[in-house]
């Protein structure tokens, strides 16, 4: 038999010019076939941000899924204090806060703390775990509760906005690599003046090259990318904000607007996301998990 008798027929929508695209037909809580995980792998090639509605995934579910992309990220740290009796998330299961694949994002607060990671408000653009040595190939993120408004995630075509470069920028950054350095902050350049050594942080090729399509695509972010290697300061102020101003245009993006329900996956090798702001008196609640990456090729 093949995937179509036994899964049904998998739908890949556009989600727009810039990047994205619906994928319908499938229940993710069911086990994939290696076709259909192909299948998915291929849409998401293409397409770099997949988004699949109205699906409602246990922890396990979740993992599960995830799984057939790769190697589960396992955390060091355990989550802070979850909230798990309150908002019943977790299926009763008293471990999920030392779960190590799994991590909330979340401004619901228990005893004035966040119960995840990530909590309120806007966020730049960045790449999840960008300023280490293999950043995280694919974030897999399932929405569970939501404010009334705001809270989209931006999600910019990275092999768009180095293809769409002026010719004398390429120039400036080929053969370069830029500093990534992790400050655990939301909406602020890194400080260079301070001593960023016991923050996390990583050189990468400026210019990537996918390892499975082979197209380059810009490796930088507003967050968290603080210097182009072997230019100057200010040549390097001056070179990293025309790029960023240049991944961020309306072109580059897809607006993702959360329903409960969703789950959204993207490539952290050619995708940068952003995040913008919303009530902080309104509870937001997703659950993340991530697949282990490789070394950023030139
Ligand atoms: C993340 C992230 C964005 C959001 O989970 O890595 O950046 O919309 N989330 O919460
Ligand atoms: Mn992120």
């Amino acid at each position: 038999m093949t995937n179509q008798d036994t899964e049904g027929r998998m739908r890949v929508t556009s989600l727009g010019a810039a990047l994205g695209a619906e994928i319908s037909g499938i229940d993710l809580r069911e086990s994939l076939s290696r076709g259909r995980a192909d299948e998915i792998l291929e849409a998401w090639r293409t397409h770099l941000v997949l988004v699949f509605r109205d699906q409602a995934l246990s922890t396990e579910d979740q993992r599960r899924f995830a799984a057939n992309f790769g190697t589960l990220h396992e955390r060091r740290r355990g989550g802070t204090s979850f909230a798990k009796d309150k908002y019943g998330l977790y299926e009763g299961d008293p471990t999920i806060r030392e779960d190590p694949n799994l991590m909330l994002v979340s401004n619901v607060r228990v005893d004035g703390k966040p119960i995840g990671a990530v909590a309120d408000g806007d966020m730049w653009f960045h790449i999840d775990s960008g300023y280490s040595e293999r950043p995280y190939r694919y974030t897999v993120l399932h929405a569970i509760k939501l404010p009334s408004s705001g809270g989209d995630t931006l999600f910019a075509n990275m092999y768009k906005a180095y293809e769409t470069l002026p010719e004398e920028l390429k120039a400036k950054i080929a053969g370069r690599k830029a500093l990534h350095i992790h400050e655990y902050k939301r909406t602020a350049k890194v400080d260079l003046s301070k001593d960023f050594s016991t923050s996390p942080h990583y050189f990468h090729p400026v210019v990537a090259t996918h390892p499975e399509t082979r197209r380059k695509s810009l490796f930088v972010d507003r967050l968290m990318t603080a210097r182009i290697e072997g230019l100057e300061a200010q040549e390097s102020e001056d070179v990293l904000a025309r790029l960023f101003d240049h991944a961020e245009r309306p072109e580059m993006i897809y607006a993702h607007k959360w329903r409960p329900g969703d789950v959204v996956m993207w490539d952290n090798r050619c995708v940068t996301h952003g995040r913008t702001d919303f009530p902080r008196q309104e509870e937001r609640i997703l659950r993340r998990c991530t697949i282990e990456g490789d070394p950023i090729q030139p």
